[in-house]
């Protein structure tokens, strides 16, 4: 399988750990293992303490798999595949697929959620949102481009990059389409978690469809990426049994310190989420102070749930080049929507870091400089 490059991972590569201000990173705060370790209780902290350095379990440590269970209704621990987020995608579609399947899936995106098919050999539609609308992908799409090869439907919601989350009655749509098509549904949630109103917080997929695939992880709404540990979650014993025999192919199994930082993470994860959701409403009150002042700047659709937005640039058909100038001139990496393939007219503007006010003010000093007295 050839792979194209994965154009927003290049761009975080180029710029993420030599810039001093970064205003699109999807994560929420990282959390420092310190205070990781500061939530742990007597049994996490003997764990912790006494881990041997061997390898682990292939599906993962068996008190994890029991507390992420315990995110989902009616889940156990035998549903449960610990990955890194990635490689669940890789994985996923690799058992998932075969070349001239057909999928749909949410567009833009992140890279490898239609990626990874293309490699195979798949046929691909993009299913993409309405802007106008509020960034809403229309369930009725759906209906309008299943064909008899079409495999599986591949969603991300909270959507990467808009923000975008459907309600409650649209999510039950499309997942009655693809039960009433029989097809597959790998369901991308890394955003879960960090919805703005606890209502509007959508099943997970994996609860509500027996042919449903769920993906999340510690990476976003629980701050903690670089542990590196995310989650299979499916109803279906034996494809789930599928996913684990492909892991011997990518990692075998995950790392042991990171499983009992994961445990840790889950166990206070009403702790972690309060304070990450602290930082998070703190953020986007002031962001959307910023994109209020300015409204012939930019075009600003206030996400529902998560850490990123995409706004519109509306003094620029270059989005690339002002970022690139952005990033060399005072040092803040925004991106552009050409690293998703969407236009040159976007940025992904994240809100989840405590960072994000200074950079906003430095952000703006430099469009008073060198945009606004130019429009
Ligand atoms: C929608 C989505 N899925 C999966 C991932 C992969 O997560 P990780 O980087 O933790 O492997 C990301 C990361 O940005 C993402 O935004």
């Amino acid at each position: 399988m050839k792979l194209k490059p994965f154009k927003l991972e290049r761009y975080f590569d180029k710029y993420e750990f030599s810039v001093k201000h970064l205003l699109s990173s999807s994560d929420s705060q990282p959390l420092t293992q310190e205070e990781v370790l500061q939530m742990a209780g007597p049994d996490e902290l003997n764990l912790w303490n006494n881990l041997g350095l061997g390898y682990t379990e292939s599906k993962g440590l068996p008190v994890l798999r029991e507390e992420i269970a315990k995110l989902y209704k009616n889940t156990s621990a035998s549903q449960v595949l610990v990955v890194t987020p990635e490689e669940g995608i890789f994985i996923t579609m690799s058992c998932l697929l075969k070349k001239d399947d057909h999928i749909i899936s949410t567009f833009p995106g992140y890279q490898s959620l239609y990626e990874v098919a293309d490699g195979i050999g798949c046929e691909i539609t993009k299913w993409h949102p309405e802007e106008k609308n509020g960034w809403r992908f229309s369930p009725e799409f759906l209906n309008e481009n299943i064909k008899p090869s079409t495999k599986a439907i591949i969603f991300n919601f909270p959507h990467n990059p808009t923000g975008y989350l459907p309600s409650q009655k649209e999510f039950s749509q499309i997942i009655d389409i693809a039960r009433q098509h029989n097809l597959w549904v790998f369901s991308d949630e890394m955003y879960r978690f960090l919805e703005f109103n606890a209502e509007d917080r959508l099943p997970s997929a994996c609860e509500v469809y027996e042919k449903a695939i769920t993906l999340c992880g510690m990476s976003k709404s629980f701050g903690m990426p670089g542990i590196r540990i995310g989650w299979l979650i499916t109803q279906d014993g034996e494809f789930c049994q599928e996913l684990v025999s492909f892991k011997d192919y990518t990692t075998i199994c995950s790392s042991a310190p990171s499983e009992v930082l994961a445990l840790i993470g889950l166990k206070s994860k009403e702790k972690i989420l309060l304070r990450q959701f602290a930082i998070v409403n703190n953020n986007l009150k002031i962001a959307e102070e910023f994109f209020r002042k300015y409204p012939n700047l930019f075009s600003w659709i206030k996400p529902k749930a998560g850490t990123i937005s995409f706004p519109k640039l509306l003094f620029t058909d270059d989005a690339f080049e002002f970022c690139e100038t952005l990033v060399q001139k005072i040092g803040i990496m925004l991106l552009p929507s050409t690293v998703y393939d969407y236009g040159n007219n976007h940025v992904r503007f994240a809100f989840g870091r405590k960072s994000m006010q200074e950079a906003l003010k430095l952000f703006e000093g430099y469009l008073k400089e060198n945009v606004i007295n130019k429009v």
